[in-house]
C-alpha cells in the first residue's frame, strides 16, 4: 500500500506494510475493553489456534521469536563451554541468543542458491563442544532437515529451528518448527503473522514446553499468571530465575486474526512473487530460486541478487535509487562476519564464509507484503526495470 508523504506529492511504497483487517482492530478494541491486558485467555486460544494449525503439541506464546530462540537454548541445556552451529546469513538475533545463553556460536556457510545453511559446511564444523544446530528456514524456504537430523542423530545434537520467516512452511510435507526440538516464529511487524512484536516457541515434548513456560514469566510456577484472576489471588512459587518474556493479550487478539488471514495472504504473496519471476527474468540478476515441488516455500522474502559487473549498478546504488523512487526495499542479510562485533569478538573473516560474504554484499529484497496493490507491484517492477537495464 501507498501512502502519502506531508506534501503528498510523492507516494512512498513501504518496504513490508502490514496487512490488518477490521477483525484484529476489533479484537484489540475489545482486549482493551476487556480489562485484561496481559497474558490471559486470549494468548491461550492464540496458543490453541497455532498449535492446531501446526499439528503441534506443545506450544508457548512469547514476545519475540528472539526470546523463544533464547529460552529453547537455555531449555535445552545449552551453556557455557558449549558450541553451537548456525548460519552466516541470519538477523543478528539468532547469534546473540547463542551469546546470551553463554554458549559459543559457530557458523558454517550457506548454499548459494537456496542461502540455506549447508549441511556439508555443518558437518565440517562439528566438534566434541558442539551441542546444537541453529538452522534458518531463510526467507521461507525450508532448510535441508533430512541431512541436518541425520547429523543431529549421529552427534547427538539439539535442533532448533529458526522460523522467523517460516510460518507457513514444509519440508516434504512437515512443518517448519516441527521437525526439531524446538521451532521458534516471529510476529514481528513485518512477519508473516503479525502481532506487533510477538513470537512462538513449539516443543516436541510436554517437558519442555512446562519449562519454557516458566521460564518465560519469571520463573514462577506454572499457571502464575492467573494469580489476577478471578480464580483468587493463591501463592506462587519461584523455581527458576526466569525472564520477562511472556505475550499479552493485546498482541494474541492480532495473533488469532491474522492466523485466519494466513492461507489467504500466502496466496496473495505466492502471485507477486510469480509476478515478480516474469516480469524480472530476463535481466542480469539473480532472482531467487524456485522452491523444490515436495516443499513448501513460505514466500517472506523476494531477494534479488545484484552483480555490479552484470548488472551496471551496485547493490547499495539500487536500494539508494529504489528509495529515491519511493520505493521501500530492505537487505536480508549482509552476512554475520560482515559485523564489527563478532568479527572482533570471534575473529570472523567475512571472506572465509564465502557464500553468505556474496550474497550479503549482493542481495535486496522486493516488497512482498500482501497488502501491495497491482499498481504498486507494477511500480516496483518498472522502477527496477528501468534501474537495472540503464
Ligand atoms: C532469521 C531471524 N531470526 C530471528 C529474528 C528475531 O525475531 P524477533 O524480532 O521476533 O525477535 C528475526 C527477525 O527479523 C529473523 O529474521
Amino acid at each position: 500500500m501507498t501512502e502519502g508523504t506531508a506534501d503528498d506529492q510523492v507516494e512512498f511504497l513501504r518496504f513490508s506494510s502490514p496487512a490488518i483487517s477490521e477483525a484484529e482492530i476489533e479484537e484489540v478494541v475489545d482486549t482493551l475493553r476487556s480489562g485484561w491486558l496481559v497474558t490471559g485467555p486470549k494468548v491461550q486460544r492464540f496458543q490453541d489456534e497455532f498449535a492446531a494449525y501446526k499439528g503441534a503439541e506443545h506450544v508457548v506464546a512469547v514476545n519475540s521469536c528472539t526470546a523463544a530462540l533464547h529460552l529453547s537454548l537455555i531449555t535445552a541445556g545449552i551453556g557455557p563451554g558449549d558450541e553451537v552451529i548456525t548460519t552466516p546469513l541470519t538477523f543478528a538475533a539468532t547469534v546473540n541468543t547463542i551469546i546470551h545463553a553463554g554458549a559459543t556460536p559457530v557458523l558454517a556457510d550457506v548454499d548459494l542458491k537456496s542461502m540455506n545453511i549447508d549441511p556439508d559446511a555443518v558437518a565440517g564444523k562439528i566438534t566434541p563442544r558442539t551441542r546444537a544446530i541453529i538452522p534458518v528456514h531463510f526467507a521461507g524456504r525450508p532448510c535441508e532437515m533430512g541431512a541436518l537430523v541425520r547429523l543431529a542423530k549421529e552427534h547427538g545434537l539439539v535442533i532448533i529451528e529458526d522460523c522467523a520467516h517460516a510460518v507457513e512452511t514444509e519440508y516434504q510435507g512437515r512443518k517448519a518448527g516441527t521437525i526439531g526440538d524446538y521451532g521458534c516464529f516471529s510476529f514481528h511487524a513485518t512477519k508473516n503473522l503479525i502481532t506487533g512484536e510477538g513470537g512462538m516457541v513449539v516443543a516436541k515434548r510436554l517437558e519442555d514446553a512446562e519449562k519454557i513456560k516458566v521460564l518465560s514469566l519469571h520463573g514462577l510456577s506454572t499457571e502464575a499468571w492467573k494469580r489476577y484472576s478471578e480464580s483468587g489471588a493463591s501463592h506462587y512459587d519461584v523455581i527458576a530465575p526466569g525472564y520477562k518474556y511472556n505475550m499479552m493479550d493485546i498482541q494474541a487478539a492480532l495473533g488469532v486474526h491474522q492466523l485466519r488471514l494466513i492461507e489467504r495472504n500466502w496466496d496473495r504473496r505466492q502471485t507477486i512473487w510469480n509476478r515478480y519471476n516474469e516480469a524480472l527474468a530476463d535481466l542480469p540478476v539473480t532472482l531467487p530460486d524456485d522452491p523444490l515441488s515436495h516443499d513448501r516455500h513460505a514466500y517472506h522474502l523476494y531477494t534479488v541478487q545484484i552483480d555490479t559487473a552484470s548488472a551496471g549498478i551496485s547493490r547499495d546504488s539500487f536500494v539508494e535509487a529504489m528509495t529515491g523512487e519511493g520505493i521501500g526495499v530492505s537487505i536480508h542479510f549482509r552476512s554475520i562476519p560482515q559485523f564489527t562485533y563478532y568479527r572482533e569478538t570471534y575473529g570472523w573473516q567475512a571472506e572465509d564464509y564465502p557464500n553468505a560474504d556474496r550474497i550479503g554484499h549482493q542481495t535486496v529484497s522486493l516488497p512482498i507484503s500482501p497488502s501491495l496493490t497491482g499498481d504498486d507491484i507494477d511500480r516496483v517492477i518498472g522502477a527496477t526495470r528501468r534501474l537495472i537495464s540503464s
